[in-house]
């Protein structure tokens, strides 16, 4: 008997042991480094019109909302409320054009390795950003004319960036399952518009990466294989509106009582344009893609009505209110 309880007693200590050590590591260690990926980016010329108005709109619908400061009317950053509070406080880096507090001294390959796999060029591990994996060449080179552009929006603008304050449990994740995507290699071409399904397929796993919110859970998608994402477009993915409250991702795969089987495309576009949708206004984070053209918008429902159906009865939690 004494035997079994001096065992168990060691056993005991060597977790207790285990687990502190693993909290002095997590605490020591903060935010992870990586080796910053070498990615073969020319630098970007200046852009024809027609680029700068792709990566415009481009850096509205998947960079603003993060970035774009009301106060300074440019992409200085700002604290994000819409992260789960056990997080800490994350807040979105200034990535105007000042050489010291924005972005205005790294190369355009230290952008896109930082866009492509999370990594800084200080190798230092960025969080919460969401790494644009497939997005295509094209579509990133307008992003970086934009950055480089004379828009408003990227003027030089000297606010620091806020240091991040990552709780322990973000820093926790950081070191385990938080991880940057590696490199895919390129090129990263999209498919013809014309060609309805795949482009639709571009623009969700792609440009737009709806899947990272609509598939089940974020801890449970899979960023180098979105298909194979838990719950691909099923909806239901926890997350956290501009007031802070609780709001849950929608099924958007074509399941005719619990997705978006039913509607009609008028009804897709609208959703997404201007955020009105059949069950009322949607709101935050669900952006506004005020500039989605009808070919996207065609695209995206011929793809949507083409995924494996899934039933998932997301409810519609708390009151729709629109808060954009
Ligand atoms: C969900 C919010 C979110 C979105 C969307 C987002 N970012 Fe970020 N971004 C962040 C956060 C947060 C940081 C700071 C992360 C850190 O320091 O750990 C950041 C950091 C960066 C940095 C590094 C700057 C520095 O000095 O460290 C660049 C460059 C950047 N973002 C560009 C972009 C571009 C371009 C887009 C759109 C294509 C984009 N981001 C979309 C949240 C976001
Ligand atoms: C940052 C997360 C996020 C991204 C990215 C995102 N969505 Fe959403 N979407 C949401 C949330 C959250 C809702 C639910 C809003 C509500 O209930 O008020 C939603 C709602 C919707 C709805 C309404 C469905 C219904 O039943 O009313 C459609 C359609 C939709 N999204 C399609 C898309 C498409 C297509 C894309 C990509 C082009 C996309 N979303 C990108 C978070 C996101």
């Amino acid at each position: 008997m004494k035997q079994i309880f001096r065992i168990l007693g060691g056993l005991l200590t060597l977790a207790v042991v285990v687990v502190v050590v693993f909290a002095l590591y997590v605490q020591a260690r903060g935010i992870p480094r990586y080796t910053v990926p070498q990615v073969a980016a020319a630098a970007v010329a200046p852009g024809a019109p027609a680029q700068l108005a792709l990566g415009e709109k481009l850096v509205q619908a998947s960079c603003a909302d993060c970035h774009l400061n009301q106060q300074t009317g440019r992409l200085s950053g700002h604290q994000l409320l819409d992260t789960p509070k056990e997080f800490g406080a994350v807040y979105a880096a200034n990535i105007t054009q000042d050489p010291a507090h924005g972005i205005g001294a790294w190369t355009d390959a230290e952008i896109v390795a930082l866009l492509r796999t999370g990594i800084g060029r200080d190798q230092r591990y960025r969080l919460i950003m969401p790494h644009f994996v497939y997005m295509s060449d094209e579509d990133v080179q307008a992003v970086l004319a934009f950055l480089h552009s004379g828009h408003p929006w990227v003027k030089a603008d000297p606010t620091p960036s806020h240091e991040q304050e990552p709780s322990f449990l973000l820093k926790a994740l950081a070191n385990t399952v938080m991880k940057p995507t590696p490199l895919v290699p390129g090129p990263h071409v999209a498919p013809a518009p014309t060609d309805t399904v795949a482009y639709g397929h571009y623009l969700v796993v792609g440009r737009y990466q709806c899947y990272e919110c609509h598939s089940h859970d974020f801890k449970t998608n899979n960023a180098l294989h979105p298909e194979q994402s838990a719950g691909y477009l099923g909806g239901g993915n926890a997350l956290v509106d501009a007031q802070g409250q609780p709001v849950l991702s929608r099924n958007i795969t074509g399941d005719r009582a619990t997705g978006i089987g039913t509607w009609t495309p008028a009804q897709l576009a609208a959703a997404l344009r201007v955020g009105q949708s059949p069950h009322g206004p949607l709101r935050a984070p669900m952006p506004k893609y005020t500039t989605m053209t009808d070919a996207e918008t065609a695209a995206l429902y011929a793809y949507l009505q083409s995924v494996p159906k899934l039933t998932n009865n997301v409810p519609l939690s708390s009151p729709a209110v629109a808060t954009r």
